[in-house]
């Protein structure tokens, strides 16, 4: 397993020895049970500016911890800059996420984006024998196929990407676009999130491949066929441990913990927003919809309150920096705008990382969850909240551009993040909601995430990996009804 970060983030503390803490995001909450489960190795950067040979034993030893082995990938200051902040979050992130207006297409980015994938790539062939499965994630790392094959490796190597991938007119504004093409094209098998993000992918090689392409099957997976080259396609969306939410979601420390936030917040539907410090996450809008609902609403004063959760995430990067402050300078202008006598505060925000425990608190307090990304390759916040909610009453308000929108359309209320309006209607829908109806909508996205769970998600994946034939490729019943149906907005 290969990504731009392990599931721990080293710092060195202040006596000058190494501390690690989970990493942050949907990617490490996804692959982490995965491989306690499976095993393996997890190559990737510790998350720290520095390099040593002490940063690589307290890697090393947290792996053995963890009952899988971890390997570094060690990232200089610059590199952190140039590849990490510049490359993949100030060029792929926003294109890739529709945009395009937020892109630095710094030359130099690029350069560094190439020579730190072939240093993973170095890293995975001194870890890695010819058997071994090479299972490769995300958008920092789309050339490191091209650059194991470069440097002789034969072993399989697949790659799946988190982000949703740009339709054809976002992508060519690339201006490496060719090459970034060809290096996805190395790979044995291509997952995508949902089948829009594929098909927008075979679209683009059908632009850009410079041979004729070929596409054969209808499936979860197809094979993809251009000159001498074959490589399998296929939409795989992303889930959760879905049994371990419940199963924590309902232990006495939770209940507790929700109880206390209900006492802090007495005689009130509490709606929540958690989401990393992200321009993509729509946390401005909602905000500005949220207080549009108590405009245009003025019975729900004193009857909600929202609990906005940001979670700290590459503030180095001034377009974060910045998000951060507007959105504290709108959450004190709604909360200074409506000053009630009884000590009413509109919205709650908290700026930080949250402990298992706390995070599932907010999530079985939560009355209502408000998730409204502009765009957003799966949102995993969705689904842990659908199986924090044992008691099956809740309600999940979803952006129709969240990838999970595919998978959870018949039981969410989807939402245009753009529609301020919209979205402030549906915050007073969700609150007048029956009873009935919250509990049919729940259960029904509850099962399709307790079927299609993260265990689910690894099979099918390695599964199309190794099928002979993807005719056979057995595909589990109601299986494009229920979680992957095409959902495309009116
Ligand atoms: N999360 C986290 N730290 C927190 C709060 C939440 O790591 O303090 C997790 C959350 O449980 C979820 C992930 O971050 O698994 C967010 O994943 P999502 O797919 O919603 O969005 P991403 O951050 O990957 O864009
Ligand atoms: C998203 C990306 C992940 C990334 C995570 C946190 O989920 O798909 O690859 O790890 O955000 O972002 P960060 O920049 O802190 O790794």
């Amino acid at each position: 397993m290969v990504s731009n970060r392990l599931p721990f983030v080293f710092r060195r503390a202040p006596g000058g020895r190494w501390e690690n803490q989970p990493g942050s995001g949907g990617l490490v909450s996804a692959l982490l049970p995965v491989l306690r489960h499976r095993g393996g190795t997890w190559i990737g950067w510790p998350g720290a500016g520095e390099t040593g040979a002490d940063l690589a034993d307290a890697v090393t030893a947290a792996g053995a911890e963890s009952g899988f082995a971890l390997a570094p990938v060690m990232l200089t200051a610059a590199e952190v800059r140039s590849f990490y902040q510049g490359f993949a979050n100030e060029v792929i992130w926003p294109l890739f996420h529709d945009m395009q207006s937020l892109c630095n297409f710094d030359p130099a980015y690029w350069s560094s984006y190439k020579e730190v994938n072939r240093r993973f790539a170095e890293v995975v062939m001194a870890n890695s024998g010819v058997h071994d499965f090479l299972w490769i994630h995300d958008y920092h790392l789309m050339n490191v196929a091209a650059e194991l094959r470069n440097l002789g490796c034969r072993s399989k190597v697949a790659f799946f990407l988190h982000i949703p991938f740009p339709p054809p007119d976002v992508f060519l504004y690339l201006p490496w676009r060719q090459a970034l093409l060809n290096a996805l094209l190395q790979y044995e098998l291509l997952g995508f999130q949902t089948s829009r993000d594929r098909r927008n992918f075979i679209q683009c090689a059908r632009l850009l491949a410079g041979e004729e392409v070929a596409v054969h099957g209808k499936g979860q997976v197809v094979t993809l066929a251009t000159g001498a080259r074959t490589v399998r396609v296929g939409h795989f969306p992303i889930s959760i441990d879905y049994n371990t939410f419940m199963r924590q979601a309902a232990t006495a420390e939770v209940a507790q913990r929700a109880a206390e936030l209900h006492r802090l917040l007495p005689r009130r539907k509490l709606i929540l927003g958690i989401d990393r410090l992200d321009y993509t996450k729509g946390i401005l809008h909602r905000l500005l919809a949220f207080k549009t609902a108590l405009t245009r609403y003025p019975e729900l004063h004193e009857r909600i309150s929202l609990i906005q959760v940001v979670v700290p995430s590459r503030v180095d990067i001034p377009q974060y920096h910045d998000l951060k402050t507007r959105i504290e300078q709108l959450v004190g202008e709604i909360n200074g705008g409506i000053v009630r006598p009884g000590g009413w505060v509109p919205v709650w925000y908290v700026f930080g990382s949250l402990n298992r425990i706390d995070l599932l608190a907010y999530y079985r307090a939560a009355d209502i969850a408000l998730i409204t990304p502009f765009k957003d390759g799966m949102n995993l916040v969705a689904k842990e909240y659908c199986a924090s909610s044992i008691e099956e009453e809740c309600v999940l308000i979803l952006s129709e551009f969240a990838g999970a929108a595919a998978q959870l359309n018949r039981g969410a209320l989807l939402v245009n993040p753009y529609d301020i309006e919209g979205v402030a209607d549906t915050i007073q829908r969700a609150y007048t909601m029956s009873e009935a109806e919250r509990r049919a909508r729940m259960r029904r996205m509850r099962r399709s995430i307790r079927e299609y769970d993260i265990f689910w998600w690894v099979d099918s994946f390695l599964r199309a990996a190794i099928a002979r034939n993807l005719d056979a490729f057995p595909l589990p019943e109601n299986y494009v009804a229920e979680a992957l149906t095409d959902y495309v907005p009116i």
